[in-house]
């Protein structure tokens, strides 16, 4: 069923209200859109979680650092209610600009610690936009469930300490990342590679599984990286931004596979920045 698209605050409020008022859970599903079956895959269980569900599309210029990747970050919407058509969700909430960030604006979240390292270092101010964000979309949408991918396990902390940090009375469900048969992560953004780029872009998750593997059977990140590196740039990327080992808890960066730790990538595929993360095991 095609689900109603609110773009209107009041509209959306005057449901949930009816919703809490019934004693119902509400589970939400933020998303900037260009849906793929990763974010599909957090509708499903959003579905299975709570009683409403809402997906929220918002392309929020506050955690773009770079102007033209806002620009050309992929909207689809139409495309994208025809995808969730078959969830029957309650709602999908498409707020503007305006509605999101009216004139005189001027709050912002900032996660402290987590949002120091990783995507945080190599990109200014996007945590504060994603936290700001997600602080407004879990008190508009009245959330008590919201869903995140693991995909993006550094977000998923942020939001994590947010919602504790602030009494938002939300629990935060992290799901696993959803890949492509050649073991690429699914995003938004492999929508603007090439079919040549999109080929070569499996070599970051390939490379990662193979470190992971070393890692567990006791190699150190230094070990292997000067061969992880050289792979990862034959393959046709770009400045790696970063290729680490991080406990997943405080994202402390560690040398061997000690305690529960995740490695994670970022690396630039033909001008596309991917990200990417893997559970690594305890070495032996
Ligand atoms: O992961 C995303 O798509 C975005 O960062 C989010 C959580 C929807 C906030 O804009």
């Amino acid at each position: 069923m095609t689900a109603p698209i609110v773009r209107n605050l009041a509209d959306l409020r005057e449901m949930t209200r009816v919703w809490q008022r019934a004693g119902e859970t509400i589970g939400v599903v933020p998303t900037m859109g260009a849906l793929h079956d990763g974010h599909l895959s957090l509708v499903a269980r959003a579905k299975e979680m709570s009683a409403r569900v809402i997906v929220t599309i918002f392309v929020n210029p506050k955690q773009f650092n770079n102007p033209e990747d806002l620009e050309n970050y992929p909207r689809t919407e139409h495309e994208d209610a025809r995808k969730l058509e078959r969830f029957d969700v309650d709602a999908i909430y498409v707020p503007d600009g305006p509605q999101m960030y009216p004139d005189g604006f001027a709050t912002n979240i900032s996660v402290a610690g987590l949002t120091d390292v990783l995507c945080g270092a190599h990109r200014a101010g996007h945590f504060d936009g994603v936290a700001t964000v997600v602080t407004k979309l879990f008190t508009q949408t009245s959330a008590d469930l919201a869903f995140f991918g693991e995909k993006d396990f550094q977000q998923l902390q942020v939001v994590r300490r947010l919602a504790r940090d602030l009494d938002l009375g939300v629990e935060v469900v992290g799901c696993p990342t959803i890949r492509e048969i050649d073991g690429l992560a699914m995003s938004s953004r492999n929508l603007l590679l090439s079919d040549q780029a999109r080929s070569r872009a499996a070599a970051l998750n390939e490379v990662m599984e193979e470190m992971a593997e070393a890692l567990g059977q006791g190699a150190t990140i230094g070990d292997l990286l000067p061969e992880a590196k050289t792979r990862l740039t034959a393959a046709g990327f770009s400045d790696i931004d970063y290729l680490e080992m991080r406990t997943n808890d405080t994202l402390t960066q560690v040398e061997k596979a000690t305690k529960p730790a995740r490695l994670f990538a970022a690396a630039y595929m033909a001008g596309v920045r991917l990200i990417d993360n893997i559970d690594v095991p305890l070495a032996r």
